[in-house]
């Protein structure tokens, strides 16, 4: 096997940490691969007002695939305030590197797929018929459109006139707006474009049909956000119609969804939505299995072949600057997993997958969070795994 060039980019906060321990798991699981780590995150916009500098876009336009910890953002005033004073006058505003690095490079698709360990103390149980106490097992993936809609950025505070004036054309503005002074009002647009619907309509049908799946869920809103909601129910119809005919396309609302998801979590199995309902969506249902230490996550432009994988959690500061890591690493091993099923390494991904389920399983070494402790420096004392312990135990089942 030749060996792979991986961009490794540890980003804020304990992202080096979960990374640097997958990438123990992975080497101790036979991928070889050359790790070259890639700047990003808020120190890089204090020190050079940038926190995704062009050298590490290069280098993922080089090498394609990354393995990405995570980044702190800060409001806009705050991140004003710790730029460093040289750059102060230079009328740089903060944006999000990781929501950059998917708008650069079209990262348009999603994955984020939740499935319940067996032993995993964290999961989500219920009151069944009888009273008795039901766990549900809940294999479902999200599959969220990554570059538009409310997260594309297209917002303003007191509009310029010309974007007013735009506004103002729509009738439903002049009567619940028309009245507000314009310095008072701000907008966050929801554009969805065609092209991108149907890509990630297209890559959530296509995953269900390889992987079994009997539905595909649209979880959006389109009985109220009849342009944007109401065209990607209209195409998912279009495209379930003509080219998945033995997959059932489901169609539910999001707030509904939000709360069928503790009742029936079993009954679904690929959803499918928007950028931010995606985002939500997908939370809910990592809720279920653990949370954020077991969230992991995909995203991917299927035409380049340039993929960045992550868990979902974030940077944690609070967690950041302890002397033993206390975090939860499988979050970011099953995004390692996710990469090399991206990058056909199957064997591998499933071999690593099979050892984290066989550690959930024995119950023997578990992180803070497994344990409900609240997390503090002194869970380690108190029969917490460290993230170095929980990864240690992977290995060993490997
Ligand atoms: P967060 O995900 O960093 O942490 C929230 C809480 O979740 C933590 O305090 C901790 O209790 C728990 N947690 C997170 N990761 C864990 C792990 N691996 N194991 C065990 N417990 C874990 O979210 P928060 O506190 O809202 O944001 C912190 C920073 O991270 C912010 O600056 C935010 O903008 C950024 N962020 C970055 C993301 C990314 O890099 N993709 C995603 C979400 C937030
Ligand atoms: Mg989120």
């Amino acid at each position: 096997m030749s060996k792979r060039t991986i961009v490794a980019l540890p980003g804020d906060g304990i992202g080096r940490a979960v990374l640097d321990e997958t990438i123990r798991v992975l080497d101790a699981a036979g991928f070889e691969a050359e790790y070259l780590e890639g700047d990003i995150g808020w120190e890089f916009w204090k020190t050079e007002g940038n926190p995704l500098p062009q050298r590490t876009i290069d280098l993922l336009e080089k090498h394609k695939v990354g393995l990405f910890g995570a980044i702190t953002s800060k409001p806009k005033d705050e991140a004003f305030d710790e730029l460093s004073q040289e750059l102060k006058d230079k009328k740089l505003i903060y944006s999000s590197p990781i929501v950059g690095l998917r708008q650069h490079f079209g990262l348009d698709i999603c994955a984020r797929p939740c499935h319940t360990y067996k032993g995993n103390p964290l999961n989500f149980i219920r009151r069944g018929k009888g009273n008795d106490i039901e766990e549900p097992m809940v294999d479902v993936v999200i599959f969220r459109q990554n570059t538009e809609g409310l997260y594309g950025g297209v917002e303003w505070s007191n509009p310029n006139e010309k974007v007013y004036d735009a506004l103002m054309s729509h009738p439903k503005f002049v009567k619940n707006f028309g009245e507000v002074p314009k310095d008072e009002i701000s907008v966050s647009t929801r554009i969805f474009s065609k092209k991108a619907t149907e890509r990630i309509l297209r890559a959530a049908f296509n995953h269900a049909k390889q992987y079994g799946y009997k539905s595909v869920t649209l979880c959006e809103k389109p009985n109220v956000i009849r342009e944007t909601s109401g065209m990607m129910y209209k195409m998912a119809m279009e495209i379930q119609k003509n080219d998945f005919p033995n997959i059932d396309l489901w169609n539910t609302n999001i707030d509904a969804q939000m709360m069928w998801l503790t009742k029936n979590p079993e009954d679904y199995g690929v959803i499918v939505a928007g950028n931010m309902f995606g985002d939500i969506v997908s939370d809910g249902f990592a809720g279920l299995i653990g949370g954020l230490g077991f969230a992991c996550s995909a995203q991917y432009n299927p035409d380049s072949g340039i993929g960045v994988f992550e868990p979902t959690h974030g940077s944690a500061p609070k967690y950041a600057d302890y002397d033993t890591s206390i975090v939860n690493p499988i979050a970011m091993i099953e995004s390692a997993c996710m990469m090399l099923d991206f990058i056909n390494e199957n064997d591998i991904a499933k071999r690593i997958r099979k050892a984290v389920a066989d550690v959930i399983e024995e119950g023997k070494t578990r992180t803070y969070d497994m344990m409900k402790m609240r997390g503090k420096p002194d869970v380690v004392n108190n029969g917490a795994a460290s993230t170095k312990i929980m990864a240690d135990a992977v290995i060993a089942k490997l």
